[in-house]
């Protein structure tokens, strides 16, 4: 096992190339599997939750190889539709097999995703999508046992509430299926964009992508001619860095990303006193003269992304006043304020708002990564510490950063990776 060590109290400084995104090339490498052909897909993330998948694709008996930031993948030789627990309880996003598993071979074994540290995370909305395209669904001693021996029938899907996995996974039966799929409250994020972006490359009739109503035209169980692919890049691995700049209140820049992606973020910023030096693919962000307190309320895009809420908690102990966090897509993702109040955070929980006081001179601690995104939290609150902090459980790091200590080493920060 690893601890991160960081030393406090350092300036940030230079740039820091982003990644492709994680939750992009989940999905796309679970399409893979209504591919007839074998394709390429670049700037994938060297990142633990990746390399699961792609074991789990090798265990269905797919061809995945990876190199640097390329993967080569074939899913003609895929034998199973059983996607394993063992692998699954790893990742919940395994879940994203399920609709092409079934869409393809018309019958799959999923194991139910455990929870995790962020909440119970249903997967509810899948399930009911897939029954009303006709699949016949039952849960097994914790496997989702799904058939539809005719195929899956296109349909209206209304989803109860945006769901971006659940989207994805219907979006991928509903290019197999048998008529015409409408969807309708389907997540717009950027990743579930990429994925209607690469099924219409593939030759699938797509109308409304980047809309929350989507018309979708299946290939009666004709697999697809699917492309080779770039996956986007990561906006929430970005949105850590800008975070990092700003709580050290450090002139960087990040490059190869996309700004429309993280308009909500920069505009967050923005009301915290910061500004931006924004072109085609880099954002430079320019230190505050005093970071000023915000309200922040998580919603799905184009609204604030949960997945920062986090890291915008540890940069609000650092604004002058109170902030205010509203949590309102998952029930339990509070999980860092524990480990940052060890470190002489300052924050109040009452049902799903934190309120978080600034100001704050922070100590440095020996604290727990609980889940991917508070991790990172830990690291931006050790920048600015008082210190030595010491990051431990950091696998959860790993899931979902590329390179993170290297990363964070060459805009100067004092971090190293060590042994327990
Ligand atoms: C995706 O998770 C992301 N993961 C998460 O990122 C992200 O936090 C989340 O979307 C919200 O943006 C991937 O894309 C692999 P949801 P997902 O289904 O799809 C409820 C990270 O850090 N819900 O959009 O699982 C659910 O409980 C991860 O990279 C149901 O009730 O999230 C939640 O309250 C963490 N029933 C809300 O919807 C369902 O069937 C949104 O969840 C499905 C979801």
């Amino acid at each position: 096992m690893y601890y991160l060590s960081i030393k406090g109290k350092q300036k940030l400084k230079g740039s820091v190339s982003i990644s492709g995104a994680k939750n992009s090339a989940l999905p796309l490498l679970a399409a893979s599997l209504l591919s007839k052909n074998r394709i390429t897909l670049s700037n994938i993330p060297n990142v633990v939750d990746v390399k699961t998948l792609l074991k789990l694709l090798e265990n269905l008996g797919a061809y995945a190889k990876m190199e640097k930031d390329i993967v080569q993948i074939d899913t003609m030789t895929v034998k199973s539709a059983c996607a394993n627990y063992d692998i699954v309880r790893k990742m919940r996003a395994s879940i994203l097999t399920l609709g092409p598993l079934l869409a393809r071979f018309g019958h799959c074994e999923v194991s139910m995703p455990g929870g995790c540290a962020i909440g119970q995370r249903p997967i509810d909305l899948h399930l009911k999508a897939l029954e009303q395209m006709g699949a016949v669904i039952e849960l097994k001693q914790g496997y989702v046992v799904a058939k539809a021996p005719n195929g899956l029938k296109g349909t209206t899907i209304i989803f109860d509430k945006v769901t971006v996995t659940g989207s994805e996974n219907i979006l991928m039966a509903a290019a197999l299926a048998h008529g015409v799929t409408k969807l309708v409250n389907v997540a717009k994020e950027p990743e579930v964009v990429q994925l209607c972006e690469v099924l219409r490359d593939a030759g699938v009739n797509i109308e409304g992508i980047g809309t929350t109503n989507l018309t979708v035209v299946g290939s009666y169980g004709e697999l697809l001619d699917m492309q080779n692919i770039k996956v986007i890049p990561d906006r929430i691995e970005a949105g850590t860095y800008l975070c990092a700049g700003a709580i050290t209140n450090s002139k960087i820049t990040i490059t190869d990303v996309i700004p429309k992606h993280m308009e909500s973020i920069t505009l967050k910023l923005q009301q915290m006193g910061f500004s931006f030096d924004i072109k085609e693919n880099s954002i430079t962000i320019i230190p505050a003269d005093k970071i000023d307190a915000v309200d922040i309320e998580t919603s799905e895009y184009p609204g604030f992304p949960t997945d920062v809420q986090a890291q915008f908690m540890a940069l609000c102990t650092q604004a002058n006043g109170t902030s205010i966090i509203d949590e309102r897509l998952f029930e339990n993702r509070f999980m860092h304020v524990s480990e940052l109040a060890r470190m002489g955070a300052n924050i109040k929980l009452k049902g799903h708002s934190a309120t978080v006081e600034g100001n704050m001179d922070l100590i440095a601690a020996d604290v727990m990564a609980t889940d991917l995104r508070a991790s990172s939290a830990l690291i931006l609150a050790a920048l600015v510490a008082k210190g030595v902090t010491k990051i431990h459980r950091i696998y959860h790091l790993d899931r979902g950063y590329e390179n993170l200590e290297g990363k964070f080493s060459a805009l100067g920060a004092r971090i190293e990776r060590l042994e327990e």
